[in-house]
């Protein structure tokens, strides 16, 4: 368990009990009907609560997709074409379980929030070239929610919300952890990539219904991390349900046309990206020459990757027999055996490879601030915000979706045949959705003509080589250098650059080519450039460093900061948990191989 914790709990006495700790249902939303009758309810957000940008719109508020189903988005308009005709673009966060507020305030949003609460303008903010619709999804992530009940947050489990019988914080609850939260019923949200593309399509249809003003019949999709699993499943049934749409079987809905998808970092693959963590930690190792295991270790985490009835094997007959107890006890073993031995013995992040255990990077101080009665009142929420929901990643837990492929890969073959644009792009000093995984899978959907293009530079408007691309046609797959998982806060100005070079349906590496007719990137097969271990961070990083997107190393001044806000850092991709295997997962993979004939 992080610190951080017992830091917030220690400050409980200090604070005054008062109701105030809960939220009120707010009075003020605007209801109207989307597309398919989907009920909608919206405000406009108050200027200075995100975009600092004069004239430049936001509108936030929920479509309620089924009963007890309620899901946040916030909208921006584009800061710099008319709002009217800009093109549209979604973005969510991965998880599991998390907030697209991670990507709206860390990452590509027109603000972030810094250490003493001040919003700060995001120059390198997405919308400067499209408008962006930001959404809280599955119910019960960030700000959706399925009932508001007056609940506590357990000291013993923060992760654990115990409802209250009423909007009094009791003396057992610290003060700090009481607020408003969704019953925490797993019936009321989604237990896999695939049950959770219907509400995605319905939180559209909503919006595209009450704002036609910016919703034309195109749009792009840009997602992160567990988006490696959303983006191709969610679009593919939109697809499908485009095709019910036009053969007149869905009176009310709205065709509604993807035409680029955008994913970093993501997690495609399990039986390819279980394997890439031994690649990246330790042969052929990452390109920060950090070398970050004893001999014995090393051993240790091949044999739990590709020993007999281990993670590899583990991982296939939960494809083989797509059984949810399998698949499940398998992701835990993978999990707990390889993956997480970065955390627990190296004690570095997972999330960037240049960072110990204890990174402070990206801020979190946005959680705070979106706690707030002022900002919950100017966005409308009805719950209090928090950055990962717990049930969401215990229900997909239970299908063992994480450890499934889920038509991930076919599914961007479809894309890719439809006319979409699709491009994948990692940031390479992180190696929980690592950058080796993401090439694999990237020849896998893009078959012999796309392995056979070239790894070429990116060039951007500062003259500085952020990144390579290999691109054949609508398809492209992008290395980030100095970035960990999400890449537009290491590298805002690239990220910006091939996200508009995208939307505009043009080449990654300079941004003057139209894709459609033929175009490849040009370059050797192979992406070779090393970092080296110049900006790896060997020493803690203090809680309240500043990160230096020039030098892509902490600042050497820190960030004032205000009492409450040394909170945990995002779990942005599927829960980074400290885990130690439970009795449980010793004996379902005992059972695993003893069904495999004892093996
Ligand atoms: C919940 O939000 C209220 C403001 O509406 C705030 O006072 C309270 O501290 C928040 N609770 C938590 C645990 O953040
Ligand atoms: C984004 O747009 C603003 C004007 O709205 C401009 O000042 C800023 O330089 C733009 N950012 C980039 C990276 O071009
Ligand atoms: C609220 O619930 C607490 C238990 O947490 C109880 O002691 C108290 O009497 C209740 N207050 C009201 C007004 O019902
Ligand atoms: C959870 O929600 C489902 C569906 O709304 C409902 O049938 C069930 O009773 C709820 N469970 C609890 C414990 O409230
Ligand atoms: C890992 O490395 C092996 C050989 O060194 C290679 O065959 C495999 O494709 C790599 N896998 C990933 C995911 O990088
Ligand atoms: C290798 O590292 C592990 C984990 O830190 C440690 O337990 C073990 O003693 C080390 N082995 C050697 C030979 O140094
Ligand atoms: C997952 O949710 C569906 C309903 O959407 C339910 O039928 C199924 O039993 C759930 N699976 C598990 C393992 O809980
Ligand atoms: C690509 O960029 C690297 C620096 O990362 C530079 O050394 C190399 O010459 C560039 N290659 C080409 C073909 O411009
Ligand atoms: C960093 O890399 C250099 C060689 O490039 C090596 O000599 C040095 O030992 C490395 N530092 C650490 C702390 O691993
Ligand atoms: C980042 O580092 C560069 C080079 O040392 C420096 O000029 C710049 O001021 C730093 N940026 C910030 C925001 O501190
Ligand atoms: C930054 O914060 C760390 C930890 O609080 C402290 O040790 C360090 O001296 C601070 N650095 C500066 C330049 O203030
Ligand atoms: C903290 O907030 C004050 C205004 O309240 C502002 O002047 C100051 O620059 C901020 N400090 C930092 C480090 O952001």
């Amino acid at each position: 368990m992080k610190p951080t914790t017992s830091r917030l709990l220690a400050l409980a006495g200090t604070l005054s009990s008062a109701v105030a700790q809960f939220v009120p249902a707010p009075t003020d939303l605007i209801k109207t009907k989307g597309f398919y009758d989907l009920d909608v309810r919206y405000k406009q957000v108050p200027d200075g609560i995100c975009e600092l940008t004069p004239g430049v719109k936001s509108y936030s508020g929920y479509v309620d997709v089924a009963e007890d189903q309620s899901i946040f988005w916030w909208f921006f308009e584009a800061r710099n074409q008319d709002p009217t005709t800009a093109p549209l673009s979604v973005w969510i966060n991965g998880g599991p379980g998390s907030s697209s507020m991670i990507g709206l305030f860390q990452e590509l949003g027109p603000c972030g929030i810094d250490g003493n609460g001040s919003v700060v303008y995001n120059p390198y903010a997405w919308n400067n070239v499209s408008n962006m619709l930001f959404i809280d999804h599955p119910t019960q992530v960030g700000f959706s929610y399925s009932k508001p009940v007056p609940a506590y947050r357990s000291s013993a489990s923060p992760s654990n919300i115990v409802e209250l019988p009423n909007a009094t914080c009791p003396d057992y609850a610290s003060n700090l952890a009481c607020g408003t939260y969704s019953t925490q019923n797993a019936s009321n949200t989604a237990n896999s990539t695939l049950a959770a593309a219907p509400s995605m399509w319905k939180t559209l249809q909503g919006f595209f219904g009450a704002f036609p003003q910016y919703s034309r019949h195109e749009f792009n999709f840009a997602t992160e991390s567990y988006g490696g699993h959303y983006g191709p499943v969610f679009n593919e049934y939109l697809e499908e349900q485009n095709a019910l749409i036009q053969a007149g079987k869905l009176p009310g809905a709205h065709y509604i046309k993807l035409s680029t998808l955008l994913i970093g970092n993501g997690w495609y693959d399990p039986l390819i990206q279980y394997a890439a963590y031994y690649n990246f930690s330790i042969y052929p190792g990452n390109t920060y020459d950090y070398d970050v295991y004893n001999d014995s270790t090393k051993a240790q985490i091949y044999n739990a990757m590709y020993g007999t009835g281990n993670c590899y094997d583990m991982t296939v007959d939960c494809y083989t027999s797509g059984l949810n107890d399998i698949c499940s006890a398998s992701d835990l073993f993978c999990f707990a055996e390889v993956e997480n031995q970065l955390d627990i013995i190296a004690v570095r992040d997972e999330y960037d490879i240049r960072e110990p255990y204890n990174d402070p990077f990206p801020y979190t101080f946005f959680v705070d601030y979106l706690n707030t009665p002022k900002v919950q009142q100017a966005v409308g929420a009805f719950v209090n915000y928090s950055e990962s929901s717990s049930t969401v990643g215990t229900a997909f837990t239970t299908t063992g979706d994480d450890d499934r492929e889920v038509g991930t890969i076919e599914d961007v073959k479809k894309l890719i045949k439809q006319g979409v644009y699709v491009v994948e792009y990692a940031g390479d000093a992180d190696y929980n959705c690592n950058w080796f995984g993401g090439q694999v899978v990237s020849e896998e959907t893009g078959g012999p003509s796309f392995v056979s293009a070239g790894y070429e530079n990116i060039s951007t408007s500062d003259d500085i080589v952020h990144g390579q691309v290999k691109q054949n046609g609508n398809f492209a797959f992008v290395r980030i250098y100095e970035s960990g998982h999400e890449v537009p806060f290491y590298q805002p100005l690239v990220a910006l650059q091939l996200f508009e070079r995208a939307i505009c349906g043009l080449d990654i590496a300079v941004g003057t080519e139209g894709i459609w007719n033929g175009y490849r990137s040009v370059g050797p097969p192979t992406s070779t450039f090393r970092e080296g271990n110049a900006t790896v961070q060997f020493g803690p990083v203090p809680a309240t460093a500043i990160y230096n997107t020039t030098t892509n190393e902490p600042n050497p001044y820190n960030h004032t900061v205000s009492k409450r806000s040394l909170q945990d850092k995002a779990m942005s991709k599927r829960s980074k948990k400290l885990f130690k295997p439970t009795p449980e997962m010793k004996r379902l993979k005992r059972e695993f191989k003893a069904a495999r004939g004892g093996l």
